[in-house]
């Protein structure tokens, strides 16, 4: 038995740290290459072509308001970022007054390593005063969102963030495209920034593609009341032949999208969000009467019909555990009941390890009394089985996945952008207490670090 004092002292992180080298090493059950060598490809040289044009070109100015919310060139949630798959997005951030300093991560959107946002990781913190330019690709259509990955669990519960949508190269001119971003706010509940009910004027027999996006730390759902629907897309993936959906909802995980499908019917449609926000369309067909969340939901694992993936996930070349858990222990000296990883408590936490072109296959585990919205950062994971249970349904791409205390899950990915990844909980305060670990390609070298001695806090 070791006496408690060491447990304390060594559990302190030192006063600036290189993710990178913090951990162990998990090489998955693959080939075991070099970790820690200083003479790869750095984080930092991960970009865009530098000498391509910009597509899209936005300046976002960030400030915190005198109420101590954070808001995007005046307004939370910020501007929509909208884009047409292929085009190259170029953003400035402008940090104006946010003394602990801030960045911008696109939430979904696999982007190049250097340009992903995440303090410490892939950039430093920009600072009052400073600006930092992103420069990013978008190849994928779909609904995602940006938010600050500075001091997150803070910043982004007080507003530092926006939607983000990527169109597709031909796109439908009679679909209405409705964006809506949810947040809890200290005021309470809100889509697009407003509480309660949004109206919005739509002729019967419109067809419009709800995009919601739950910028929250918990699970929310969706349903819509009046009209039949379909899930088209989860995380910006598109489903394969989605079946009609009527009197079952739809569960959005913290940080994931589905965007909804419908046809207004003449007497309108509404779509409600976890009973505190509600979007109507054309009419409401409860008569302003609060609409009840039907009992069934729609199960991802058996929705919509397979097709190929692109990729065989039998064969992985690497299988990684991320088994969560929880157990008393010191988390940079301070006692607690923290959050596992493997049975590891931060920053003693695995670094999975791979290498360009590996077909990698993570087994999930949550057995932590708690559910966990896990978020893979520059990748997307198709789920192969839940609890066991095989899926037979569309190809399930997600970049944000719900595991309830209880429950294991299967998910693969090819890995094919290579970087330091962040691997991470997205209930954005069990982050800030330890629920985070990364994903690392083999000959890519740190290019910042974390700690007090710089202003990098990523979570
Ligand atoms: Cu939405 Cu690590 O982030
Ligand atoms: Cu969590």
């Amino acid at each position: 038995m070791l006496p408690l004092g060491w447990f304390w002292q060594a559990s302190l992180l030192p006063d600036t740290y290189d993710m990178a080298a913090m951990g162990y090493p998990d090489w998955g059950g693959g080939p075991e290459g070099r970790h820690g060598h200083h003479d790869g490809v750095p984080v930092a040289s991960l970009t865009a072509d530098p000498d391509a044009p910009a597509d899209v070109r936005e300046t976002f100015t960030v400030r915190r308001e005198p109420d101590g919310g954070f808001t995007v060139n005046g307004t939370s949630p910020g501007p929509l970022l909208e884009a047409t798959v292929g085009d190259l997005v170029e953003v400035t951030l402008i940090n104006e007054n946010i003394t602990e300093g801030t960045t911008l991560h696109w939430h979904g959107v696999d982007v190049p390593n250097a340009a992903d946002g995440v303090a410490g990781v892939t950039q430093d913190a920009i600072g009052p005063g400073e600006e930092f330019v992103y420069r990013f690709v978008v190849e994928q259509p779909g609904t995602f969102w940006y938010h600050s990955h500075q001091l997150s669990h803070e910043q982004v519960r007080r507003g530092l963030l926006g939607g983000l949508v990527v169109y597709p190269s031909e796109r439908d001119p009679d679909e209405l495209q409705q964006v809506a971003v949810l947040h809890e706010y200290e005021a309470g509940p809100s889509l697009n920034g407003a509480a309660g009910v949004t109206t919005v004027d739509a002729e019967p027999g419109q067809r419009v593609r709800v995009r919601v996006v739950n910028t929250d730390n918990g699970e929310t759902r969706a349903w819509v009341t009046g009209a039949s629907y379909h899930v088209v897309a989860v995380d910006g993936t598109d489903l394969n032949d989605p079946g009609q959906v009527e009197d079952r909802s739809i569960s959005i995980p913290a940080g994931g999208r589905v965007d909804l499908g419908l046809v207004v019917p003449e007497s309108g449609a509404r779509v409600d969000f976890g009973g505190t926000t509600a979007l109507v369309l054309g009419g409401d067909p409860t008569d302003g009467g609060q609409a009840s969340p039907p009992m069934a939901e729609v199960d991802l694992l058996s929705y919509g019909e397979p097709s190929d993936l692109g990729f065989d996930p039998e064969r992985p070349d690497r299988h990684f555990d991320y088994r969560i858990g929880k157990r008393p222990g010191f988390l940079d000296g301070r006692p607690g009941m923290w959050w596992t990883i493997n049975g590891h408590l931060f920053p003693d936490v695995p670094m999975f390890m791979v290498e360009e072109g590996d077909v990698v296959v993570f087994e999930i585990e949550n057995n932590s009394d708690d559910a966990h919205p896990m978020h893979l950062h520059g990748h997307h994971a198709v789920v192969l089985s839940r609890n066991g249970e095989p899926a037979t349904g569309s190809p399930w791409w997600v970049d944000s996945l719900e595991v309830k205390t209880g429950e294991s899950f299967e998910i693969a990915f090819l890995a094919d952008n290579p970087g330091l990844w962040m691997d991470h909980c997205h209930n954005l305060p069990h982050a800030a207490e330890g629920l985070v670990a990364h994903l690392m390609y083999e000959g890519v070298t740190s290019s910042y670090r974390v700690g007090g001695g710089t202003a990098n806090t990523p979570e």
